[in-house]
């Protein structure tokens, strides 16, 4: 059994400065960990987190310092890879005492727990917003599944490896899918993928195997799948998903928003 909180997408700034003008992410993330450490010990036990990338919106040096001021508060440990709006080097600089966080080039890694191999791979383009996987990452992937034998794989990526539908994000996507698809494919293992970046909870799949995106700490994209809708963000519903393997994979797909209860059914 192994059970994984997966955050992704929270857009840290300085608590001086706005995303787009209006989001204190810094103290949004601040409530996130928060309210994970209020849930621990319904939503336990966890055995890591894994963040599916876009920790800063500008990849600066303070705002990963920030990042992990906060998620060390998290009494696991923690795994890290860039999206569009990390940058290899600084984020490098905060996190080079991490196993995972190679010395140069791309983030790939791997991390084993008793009964769950954890993948992390970089779809990074330094400066733009889609991303790709060039035959070094491939071949890592294709490794690192044989190296896996029969355990269960969670593969986690940035850009999700499906459309989304919403035409401004995945006019930023994931490129050349299809050499991926063939690994996933020829892998006896049970695999699956976490990603984020499209700021909404999505279920597809790519191949045989199964894609969930996860919603974003910070916002969440509208999902309006016309050609000439609004291109922005809502402040809600903000979310994380928890991943758990046993004998099959089952993903919650969690809120941040504040309710309360339960409330006893029967009450008169
Ligand atoms: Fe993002």
């Amino acid at each position: 059994m192994a059970r994984i909180i997966q955050l992704t997408d929270m857009h840290v700034l300085p608590p001086s400065q706005r995303v787009s003008g209006v989001l204190n992410t810094y103290e949004l993330l601040i409530d996130t960990i928060d309210t994970l450490l209020d849930d621990w010990h319904k939503i336990g036990p966890i055995d890591a987190v894994i963040v599916t990338g876009d920790i800063t919106e500008t990849g600066d040096v303070e705002s990963y310092q920030l990042f992990r001021q906060q998620v060390r508060r998290l009494p696991v440990p923690y795994f890290l890879i860039p999206g569009n709006h990390d940058r290899r080097d600084p984020l490098r600089q905060c996190f080079e005492d991490m196993a995972t966080i190679p010395k140069s080039g791309k983030i790939n890694w791997v991390h084993d727990l008793a009964d769950l191999r954890l993948i992390g791979l970089d779809t990074l383009i330094e400066g733009q917003g889609g991303g790709d996987l060039d035959d070094a990452d491939l071949n890592f992937l294709a490794q690192a599944i044989a190296a896996a034998d029969t355990r269960p794989i969670l593969l986690a990526m940035h850009h999700p490896p499906f459309a989304s539908g919403m035409v401004f994000m995945d006019q930023i996507g994931l490129t050349d899918t299809g050499p991926l698809a063939d690994i996933l494919n020829a892998a006896p293992n049970e695999i699956r993928i976490i990603c984020g970046h499209v700021h909404s909870t999505i279920i597809s799949n790519i191949g045989n195997t199964v894609a969930i995106s996860a919603a974003a700490t910070c916002s969440a994209f509208p999902t309006d799948y016309r050609i000439d809708a609004p291109v922005g963000f809502n402040k809600t519903p903000r979310g994380y998903s928890l991943h758990n393997w046993d004998q099959g994979f089952r993903t919650t797909c969690m809120t941040l928003a504040k309710s309360s209860g339960p409330n006893p059914f029967n009450a008169p």
